[in-house]
């Protein structure tokens, strides 16, 4: 995501520019509510993600802090330090919840900052309550400080998940000035949690709590305070459709990690995913399961996402992909219909990308003469997980081409595999981590690009697991021709 692009562009003009932008003197500027996006005018509509109603005037903070610098002396040089030395690994602090380890990159980091957004009622106050009194059970002090909940509800809500052992020290407070003395008094405090940082308020910012004003200037006093006594701090944000809230974006550029906590209300599961981590990688997924017990660790996905699968169904495929570095079995649904009305065909996706969508039915259209533009396509990744991987295609081919012959694809089967325009199968990254997913939960056969040069050796496939190697889409309507 970009880390503010337009907020930067605007910054290195006004540095160009120098006195000649200063000489106009615009004081004011307006922020997205919604994605942070700066525009030197109001407008109905942000430019940069489309929403409506979302511009929040502001007084302009760059220019008048670049208009101090350029008047103040008497600072300190800095040190200037060689690229080469010894680095160590920052040290961390595993809450013990695996799945929310593993997405942090190995565990909390002391001094750090920590942003997870989500959807209202999606859970991230479970999940942080649950990580919380986790980490106090190990005899950390931690913090969980909310601005929605009372303290007796805080209880409730521990005595339910079963936690309410843990000698984690609560707060309902949403001034930032408060927590702060507070946080000053008590120096050993290893992790807070703020939940959520759009209850919390600073008297000395005029505008109202969830602004774009308020939002920034909480977290920037919380998160100087995590740098300053060396506590690991977690923000909770809640993405906010309507606009009338400050969402997490606003905040992403001033955090070290920002985590979106996903899923549909409709179902159990519940994807914690990285979207910026300065400690870890970013593509790394944590999966839980939302029980009346709290969020449970899903630490097998595959076998929750394929639980419902229905053998011998027209229309369903089963996909080895990857998330992170893990590999996760799901099925891809296709649903074809006859075309109602006389506009264009609906092509409505869940869980994947639409416009990807549209090249493979070109491409099944044009190369395997799969009559499918006058039908209205339905695509669904069932589980509520978003597969972003082109690898998917084979998966999504296969359940096209099933749903329009009418032939279910063998139920032991797995398809994963790039196509191409010209219709071609191109290779995908690991393979191996792929196949012997497929193994582990039983698969007899994996559907896959066939290898470039024939003599070359691919590792040996897992026990009990065929390869089908395709070179062409049509491969998949008249299996036959792949016999070489
Ligand atoms: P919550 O953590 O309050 O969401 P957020 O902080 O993201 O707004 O979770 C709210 C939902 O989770 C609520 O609809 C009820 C459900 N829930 C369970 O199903 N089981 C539980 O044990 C708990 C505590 C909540
Ligand atoms: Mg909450």
């Amino acid at each position: 995501m970009p880390e503010n692009a337009p907020e930067n562009k605007a910054v290195a003009a006004a540095g160009a520019k120098g006195e000649a932008v200063l000489a106009k003197k615009p004081t004011r500027q307006y922020v997205c509510r919604a994605c942070g996006a700066v525009h030197a005018k109001w407008a109905g509509q942000c430019d940069g993600c489309g929403e409506w109603n979302t511009l929040e005037e502001m007084p302009l903070e760059p220019l008048a802090a670049s208009s101090v610098t350029s008047r103040v002396g008497g600072g300190r040089r800095v040190r200037l330090e060689e690229l080469q030395g010894q680095v160590q690994p920052p040290p961390r602090v595993r809450s013990g919840i695996a799945e929310l380890d593993r997405v942090l990159g190995g565990g909390f980091v002391p001094a750090s900052v920590v942003l997870v957004g989500g959807d209202p009622g999606i859970g991230k106050s479970t999940l942080l309550l649950q990580a919380a009194s986790q980490l106090a059970g190990q005899g950390e002090r931690v913090l969980y400080i909310s601005g929605e909940e009372a303290v007796d509800q805080i209880r409730l809500r521990a005595q339910r998940l079963g936690v309410a052992q843990a000698r984690l020290e609560l707060a309902a407070s949403i001034n930032v000035a408060d927590i702060i003395a507070t946080l000053d008094a008590e120096p050993d405090v290893r992790a807070v949690v703020i939940d959520s940082i759009q209850t919390m308020w600073l008297e000395t910012v005029e505008s109202a709590p969830g602004t774009v004003s308020q939002v920034r200037a909480c977290a920037f006093e919380l998160i100087r305070a995590a740098k300053r006594r060396g506590f690991s701090l977690v923000l909770v944000g809640h993405v906010t459709k309507e606009g009338a809230l400050a969402g997490p974006r606003v905040l992403e550029h001033m955090v070290d990690a920002v985590m979106y906590f996903e899923g549909d209300r409709g179902h159990q599961f519940r994807i914690l995913r990285a979207a910026k981590n300065r400690y870890g990688a970013t593509d790394e997924i944590g999966v839980f399961a939302m029980t009346d017990r709290g969020l449970e660790e899903v630490s097998n996905p595959s076998a929750l996402f394929l639980a419902e699968r229905r053998g011998n169904i027209a229309g369903s495929a089963v996909f080895a992909g990857l998330e992170g570095t893990r590999p996760v079995l799901l099925e891809v649904q296709a649903l074809l219909a006859p075309k109602g009305g006389d506009g264009a065909p609906r092509r409505a996706v869940v869980g994947w990308d639409t416009g990807r969508l549209a090249m493979l039915l070109a491409v099944l259209e044009t190369r395997c003469g799969l009559k499918l533009s006058g039908m209205d396509v339905y695509l669904n990744v069932a589980g509520g997980l978003k597969v972003a991987e082109p690898a998917a295609d084979l998966a999504v081919a296969a359940a096209l081409v099933s749903a329009a012959t009418g032939v279910p694809t063998n139920s032991g089967e797995v398809y994963f595999g790039e196509v191409g325009l010209s219709g071609e199968i191109r290779q995908v990254a690991q393979a191996d981590a792929r196949l012997k997913e497929a193994a582990k939960l039983g698969f007899t056969q994996a559907v896959l690009p066939r290898r470039i040069a024939r003599g070359n050796a691919r590792t040996r496939p897992p026990e009990g697991l065929g390869l089908r190697e395709l070179g062409h889409i049509s491969d998949l309507i008249s299996p036959e021709a792949e016999a070489d």
